[in-house]
């Protein structure tokens, strides 16, 4: 099974799928971490990534459509995996249903507001990977892990608000694009995380 979760920076797509990749049993693909990662290794990827993620732009298609189509193919997503900031420009849709069999894309639905005020209290574990706000957590260091937690180096203000611009140029015409391939289906995120996967939840299991 290939997921999809569509939505805005900020609006919960790497929180709902690290419960969802628990509770269904899915291989979390984060375009977004995949590339961190490279670029905390410096690799030909990473250093080729950097300057396009510190300035909130896209990676050109080309790079991602390469590194997707490589993961997607390992045999950890043989069972299915959820794919988390990808597709998000309409080349990419194209690739992933040339690669894949696309089974539901999840839309999460967040306010513009609700969005800045989210992406501006995140913090994230070195170590681990696992993402807090500090209206919840307010301390330095990972309650799972014991790792620092860091601001993201694409969270200051003005990137931020690129990145939503960048998001509502390229990647909100996806929500039409598979809504006419029958394939959307709109959550609304702006409730608890709690009350978002419940939501999936039942998005889920009426499909099984
Ligand atoms: P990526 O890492 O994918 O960033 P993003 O899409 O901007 O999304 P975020 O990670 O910012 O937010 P999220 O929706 O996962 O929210 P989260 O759960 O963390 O991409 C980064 C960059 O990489 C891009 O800008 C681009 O340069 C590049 N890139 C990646 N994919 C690419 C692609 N396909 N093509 C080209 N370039 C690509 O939650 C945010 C905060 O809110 C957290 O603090 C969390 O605790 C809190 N929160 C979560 N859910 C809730 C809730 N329900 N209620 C209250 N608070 C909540």
């Amino acid at each position: 099974m290939i997921l999809v979760l569509l939505g805005a920076p900020g609006a919960g797509k790497g929180t709902l799928a690290a419960e969802m990749c628990s509770s269904f049993k899915l291989k979390h693909i984060s375009t977004g971490d995949m590339l961190r990662q490279n670029m905390r290794e410096e690799t030909a990827l990473g250093i080729k990534a950097r300057s396009f993620v510190d300035a909130g732009k896209l990676v050109p298609d080309a790079l991602i459509i390469e590194m997707v189509r490589e993961r997607i193919s390992m045999p950890d997503c043989k069972e299915g995996c959820l794919l988390d900031g990808f597709p998000r420009t309409a080349a990419q849709a194209e690739a992933l249903g040339a690669i894949a069999h696309v089974d539901m894309v999840l839309y999460l639905e967040v306010e513009t507001d609700a969005l800045v005020k989210r992406i501006s209290g995140r913090r994230v574990c070195e170590g681990c990977g696992a993402v807090y706000h500090i209206s919840w957590h307010d301390g330095d260091v990972c309650p799972k892990c014991g790792a620092k937690l860091l601001v993201r180096d694409d969270d200051k203000p003005e990137t931020v608000l690129r990145r939503i611009e960048v998001y509502n140029q390229n990647t909100e015409p996806l929500i039409g694009y598979y809504r006419e391939k029958g394939l959307l289906r709109t959550v609304d995120g702006s409730g608890t995380p709690e009350e978002v996967f419940a939501a999936v939840r039942g998005i889920m299991e009426k499909r099984v």
